[in-house]
């Protein structure tokens, strides 16, 4: 994708945006953190060995992230994100291996490996990119590993595509009203370069993240609310289970 020039973010003019965007990557990095409890469910040493080395590389890049935080001169602590945009981005797994490694994985980091991705391009400094391909590179390495063992888990059954696809209409919604929030915000401060920017991110990552999806779980890309509800209503309850037992 090509962003005009005069369109690109610059840590001068653009001090609040990224602020913004940083702060949220490194809550987003620090959610990483619960690794830690999916480790105790990894079904093998191999695994538990992945997870343990992704800890490592979520806790760097929120080192990354808080330097660039800092370079912008907004001070030390990032405000915390809303209520309601936490509960919409945080991770909802941990307890089971494979809704973990679906949706945590596969799906949860490509979302925000394609945020970055969008940024590469969007951005106007050297210092900013130079972090983000770096830390992209580390997300390319656990997005694989979900989307191996999203391929391991399906292979046994078509109810298990169905089930995953389901679980992935309910991010797909949830994206949507992310976007929906953060146009509202936007355009409330006034920015209509960032209200540009977003669109033009949804617009694109939306479809693309969609079928890359269906593409993974061979499934075709049809939306259903009941399927979001069936599939979500057994989550819900395994992860009920899962924490009781
Ligand atoms: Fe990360
Ligand atoms: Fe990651």
């Amino acid at each position: 994708m090509q962003i005009p020039a005069k369109e690109k973010l610059n840590p001068k003019d653009d001090k609040d945006l990224l602020a913004f965007v940083f702060a949220r990557f490194i809550e987003g990095e620090l959610t990483g953190l619960l690794e830690g409890k999916a480790i105790l469910h990894a079904p093998s040493l191999h695994e538990a060995d992945f997870l343990a080395g992704q800890i490592r590389d979520e806790i760097k890049h929120a080192r990354m992230y808080q330097a660039l935080y800092r370079s912008l001169g907004m001070g030390d602590t990032p405000p915390r994100a809303s209520w309601v945009l936490t509960k919409i981005m945080s991770p909802v797994s941990g307890r089971m291996w494979a809704e973990h490694s679906f949706l945590d994985k596969a799906v949860g980091e490509r979302w925000v490996y394609s945020m970055m991705q969008f940024l590469i391009q969007a951005v106007d400094d050297s210092r900013i990119v130079k972090s983000l391909k770096l830390i992209a590179k580390d997300e390319e390495g656990h997005i694989a590993f979900g989307e191996e063992q999203t391929k391991a888990y399906i292979a046994v059954s078509r109810w298990r595509r169905y089930y995953l696809w389901g679980l992935y209409l309910r991010v797909d919604w949830a994206m949507a009203l992310a976007h929906r929030l953060l146009r509202y915000r936007f355009k409330k401060k006034g920015s209509i370069k960032a209200v540009k920017l977003l669109d033009s991110y949804f617009s694109d990552a939306r479809p693309r993240n969609r079928a890359h999806t269906a593409s993974l779980l061979g499934v075709p890309e049809k939306r259903s609310l009941w399927q979001l509800v069936v599939c979500q209503a057994v989550f819900t309850w395994r992860s009920f289970w899962s924490w009781i037992l």
